[in-house]
Formats: structure tokens, sequence, C-alpha cells
């Protein structure tokens, strides 16, 4: 059974602190969506100490990339999970070769991506927007001083705990993450632009009743879009028209979700 274009598959993109993750939980909070987000996947390896967090601990700290074959391992399973839902993933694909490989899996699951949000923002921007953002570890829960502050200074909303600083959010680091971004990741806008270009097809699959016959899925096409803005204002309205015009079976969320 080919579940091809029955499902949501979106892929946010774009430079460090240009809000993938906090428009991505604005998506989710709307809509029937799951979320996977590679950099607080591993933040809670990080945290509890596996084998993957000790590997992990010094690669983001110093704002460098883990290895495409280790993050395809962590973030496979967690796609087999979800295969049945509508998801958002944040983080991911972060290379070429990352994008390869997703395209791969996601081919063998028979539900190609739908989406690509490429989110331009300005270095100034994002930069300043580094140096105001308070994290909520446990949930990845993010806040801005000015943008969205927390209720109570330096506290989270939900749980009452302390916000912390994220150690690679440091100015060197940050320019090292930035600099990575450009020479790694930015890479990918040019290969799903190609992408874009051209329909995919997926082998067929055989009929249920008669099983001689094959059963052609129709072509499918990946959406790319690139939003550009220096504020909330600007860019979650053009997210939200995007999504729902590029996928209108998506329901909203009628239950209250954090
Ligand atoms: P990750 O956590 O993914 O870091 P990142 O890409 O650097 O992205 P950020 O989390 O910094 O920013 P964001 O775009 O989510 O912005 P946010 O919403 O917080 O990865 C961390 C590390 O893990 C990597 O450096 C790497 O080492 C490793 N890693 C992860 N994935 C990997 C992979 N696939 N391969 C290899 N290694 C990997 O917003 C930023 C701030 O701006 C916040 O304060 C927010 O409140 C504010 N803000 C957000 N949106 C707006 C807005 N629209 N207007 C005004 N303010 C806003």
């Amino acid at each position: 059974e080919r579940d091809q274009g029955k499902f949501l598959r979106l892929v946010i993109f774009g430079k460090p602190g240009a809000g993938k993750g906090t428009l991505s939980a604005r998506l989710v909070k709307k809509y029937d969506i799951e979320p996977l987000s590679t950099g607080d996947l591993l933040r809670q390896h990080i945290a509890e100490r596996t084998e993957i967090g000790q590997q992990a601990e010094e690669i983001v700290a110093q704002g460098k990339l883990l290895p495409d074959d280790v993050m395809l391992k962590i973030v496979a399973s967690k796609l087999d999970n979800i295969r049945t839902k509508h998801w958002i993933l944040d983080g991911f694909p972060r290379t070429v070769g990352q994008g390869k490989l997703l395209d791969a899996h996601l081919s063998k699951q028979g539900t190609p991506l739908s989406l690509v949000i490429n989110l331009d923002v300005p270095d100034d921007v994002i930069l300043s927007r580094i140096s105001d953002r308070w994290v909520h570890l446990p949930s990845g829960r993010v806040y801005n001083n000015s943008y969205n502050p927390p209720k109570v200074d330096g506290f989270d909303d939900e749980t009452g705990e302390p916000l912390t600083k994220r150690p690679d959010d440091s100015p060197e680091i940050f320019a090292r993450r930035l600099t990575q971004f450009y020479a790694s990741t930015s890479p990918l806008v040019a290969y799903y632009t190609k992408a874009a270009q051209k329909p995919m097809r997926l082998p067929p699959a055989h009929h249920h009743q008669h099983p001689h016959q094959l059963v052609f899925p129709p072509a499918h096409r990946l959406l790319l879009n690139t939003l550009s803005g220096t504020t909330s204002d600007e860019i979650w309205p053009q997210l939200d028209g995007v999504v729902r015009s590029s996928f209108p079976a998506l329901k909203e969320r009628t239950d209250v979700r954090h």
C-alpha cells in the first residue's frame, strides 16, 4: 500500500536562529502535525548521557555537525514511528548527503517530501535574536526576551522550571554555526530547487483485488518555498498560507496542546 501524497512531509530549513523551532512549534499547536527536531533530540541525548549524547556533546558545543550516517540512524527510527502521521522535520537534513539519505528512506516508505520551507532571515537579525534567546532544555521550548518573553522572567511557562542559555549560543560558537551553514547546509537549496522542477514517480504497486495488475501512483511534485522576513508578523502568515494551500486536507487541532 502506497501512502504517497496522503501525509504532509514538511522540512523547515534555514540558518541557525532563523526561527525553525519557533515556527514549527506554532504549526504543531495549530494543526495535527508531529514535530521532529534533531537539535532537540541531540540535546536530550546529551542531557541523558546516552552513547550518541556523549559523541554529540563536544561536536554541538563546537558548532560543528555530526556525521550524516549517525544522524540518519537517529532520525530514521523516529520517522518510522510517525509514518502514518503528518510531520515536520526541523534541523534535518543539514547537508546534501543527508538530503539524499532522507529521500532514499522516504522513497522506501512510499511517502516522499511534500514541502520544503526555506526561511530567509538576514544575518544581523539572527545575531541579535540569539543573544536574547532562552530555552527550557527538557521540552525544547524557546523564548526571546523581546519577541516571546516567558510570563515570569527566567522561568518556563508550563513547568515553572528555570530557563538556561544554550552552550552553543555564545557569539564565537554562533559565528561558527553560521559559517557551517553557508558551507554545508545552504547547498541544499540548489538540491531541492532541482528536485522541485521534476515530478517524482514511485514504483508501481500491485492492485488489491487483481494482483497481476500494476497500479501507478500519480506523479508527485515537491514544493519549495522561500519565506523572507525579519519578524514573526511577516513570516508566520506566509508559512500558514503555504501549508494550508499546499495541503488542504490538514486538520486544525480541536484539543489544546502545548
Ligand atoms: P539546532 O538546534 O537545529 O540548531 P540551529 O539550526 O543552529 O537552529 P537553532 O535552534 O539555533 O535556531 P532555530 O532556527 O530553531 O531558531 P529559534 O526558533 O530557536 O542544532 C544544534 C546543533 O546540533 C548543530 O549546531 C549541530 O551541531 C547539531 N545538529 C543538529 N542537527 C544536525 C544534523 N542534521 N546533522 C548534523 N548535526 C546536527 O529562534 C531563534 C530566536 O529567535 C529565539 O530566541 C526566538 O524566540 C526568536 N525568534 C524566532 N522566530 C522569530 C521571529 N519570527 N521573529 C522574531 N523573533 C523570532
